[in-house]
């Protein structure tokens, strides 16, 4: 027997969709986290046709009383969600008709099309400013760290390798500019979704009486000065998917950063290493090697990254073949957008807390960063000052580590003869070149790793990251 037709869009259908079609086609069991979003835009447009007349104001206020209604309903978690209605916004109308006359003219001059933009767009701002506000939490988690261990000196490392020393706030505050310039890009990201599509209709908007701008101005969707801001083509307003695309590469590259710390923090918390001990609230054990104490938080961001990677993709292909405009595959943007939501959120807070957690063992710091080599460079930089040429200059610096490699002492152990027998621009003087605090107030320009620099970091960070 054919099955009744589809209750909002069944009229023209003698005979409603297949079980497999409605378990295929439903989007209600992800969509429904839009419904705070769905019921907000449901009654700014209501309220946008009773301002032009085309509903009631009775109507309206039935229409806003029953929406309230259903979305406690839905916070309670009382809200039977029915696939059979597809969506989130067919539920939501369903339900409201039920209860609710005037909700037969709810979707006058609407469409799902610019109802599910508008629904995106909401959501956007508000993840955008969530993400941001979790990002701000693990930079201060991450300036504590900083604070607390202000003196700490480290080598920094290129290819893996010992380079110069630096002090580990240094290095952490090559964090807070990674995650500063993610939270610019979701301020950003939240600034483009902040157009209305409301109004676009299904493809080319409507020949009812409606002012986009009431309804604009109602969700928020307006300027720094109030002034509303809707979308400019009714076709673009329902078939584009930018903002999608800039958050989920937003939140892809918010997790290669993230991936980067880790991959630091696991590497530091190794035997190897052992610069740091992570909190044991984010790491795990082994259940075979008693002795394992694992930083799996960390590998788990330096993993999530793929995933968020993965989610920018599966979009970016989602939308590059779709003839204009609104095509069903678009159903499919929302389970990418979400998942990358929610993994970034949860990264944010997983990294503020390992890095809370996190302490730092002075003694293996100041053990690593004692190692003269690091200061070779330094050692060339004292040739420049004596009027050598920096190329002769490096030249002969690598001369003398090779001497001293092959007399196996440390560089700074190396005898003056030895030194000036490679260039005679050696003076007596040349082993200060090795004092660590000297050669850290040396580094005096802006963003270079030098005591009095660092200070001015610290200060600049407290102010951006003041609450
Ligand atoms: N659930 C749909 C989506 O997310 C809503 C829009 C449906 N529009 C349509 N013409 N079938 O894309």
């Amino acid at each position: 027997m054919a099955k009744p037709s589809q209750a909002t869009w069944g009229g023209r259908f003698s005979a409603g969709p297949a079980d497999l079609m409605l378990a295929f086609s439903e989007s209600v069991s992800f969509d429904q986290r839009l419904a705070p979003f769905d019921i907000q835009g449901s009654k700014a447009h209501a309220a946008m046709l009773a301002h032009v007349g085309i509903i009631t104001v009775k109507e309206r206020d039935a229409i806003r009383t029953g929406l309230d209604a259903i979305l406690a309903e839905i916070e309670a978690g009382n809200f039977m969600w029915d696939t059979k209605l597809e969506d989130v916004h067919m539920n939501i109308e369903q339900a409201l008709t039920k209860n609710v006359p005037a909700a037969a003219r709810l979707h006058t001059a609407r469409s799902r099309n610019d109802q599910v933009a508008t629904d995106m767009r909401l959501f956007f701002k508000y993840a955008c400013s969530v993400i941001g506000e979790k990002i701000a939490a693990a930079q201060r988690a991450i300036l504590a760290v900083a604070e607390a261990n202000a003196d700490v000196l480290v080598p920094g490392y290129t290819h893996l390798q010992r380079a110069q020393p630096v002090y580990l706030a240094h290095h952490l505050f090559a964090y807070l500019e990674m995650l500063q310039r993610d939270r610019a890009r979701f301020v950003e990201v939240g600034a483009h979704a902040n157009w209305c599509p409301l109004g676009a209709g299904a493809i080319a908007g409507t020949t009812l009486p409606i002012d986009r701008e009431f309804a604009a101005t109602q969700l928020g969707f307006v300027d720094a000065k109030g002034r509303p801001q809707v979308t400019q083509n009714s076709m673009d307003a329902v078939a584009d998917r930018d903002v999608f695309i800039e958050f989920a590469s937003a939140c892809a590259l918010f997790g290669v950063h993230l991936s980067r710390i880790a991959e630091d923090l696991i590497l530091w918390m190794s035997a190897e290493f052992k610069f740091v001990e992570l909190p044991d609230a984010f790491c795990t054990g082994s259940s075979l090697m008693p002795q394992k104490k694992n930083p799996d938080s960390c590998e788990l961001m330096r993993g999530k990254s793929a995933r968020l990677q993965g989610n920018l993709h599966t979009l970016l292909t989602l939308a590059k073949g779709l003839p204009l405009t609104y095509n069903r595959d678009l159903q499919e943007d929302k389970p990418p957008v979400f998942d990358s939501f929610d993994q970034s959120a949860m990264c944010a807070d997983v990294l503020a807390g390992t890095i809370a957690g996190m302490t730092v063992n002075r003694t293996r710091c100041a053990e690593a960063v004692s190692d003269p080599a690091l200061l070779a460079t330094d050692l060339a930089d004292y040739l420049v000052n004596k009027g050598v040429p920096f190329r002769e200059a490096h030249h002969a610096v690598g001369a003398v580590v090779k001497i001293a490699e092959k007399l196996s002492v440390k560089l700074n152990n190396l005898p003056l003869e030895e030194v000036q027998s490679v260039h005679r621009a050696f003076g007596a003087d040349w082993v200060h070149v090795f004092d660590l605090e000297h050669a850290m107030a040396k580094r005096t320009g802006t963003g270079m790793p030098g005591k009095a620099q660092t200070k001015k970091q610290f200060a600049r960070w407290k102010k951006l990251l003041a609450e």
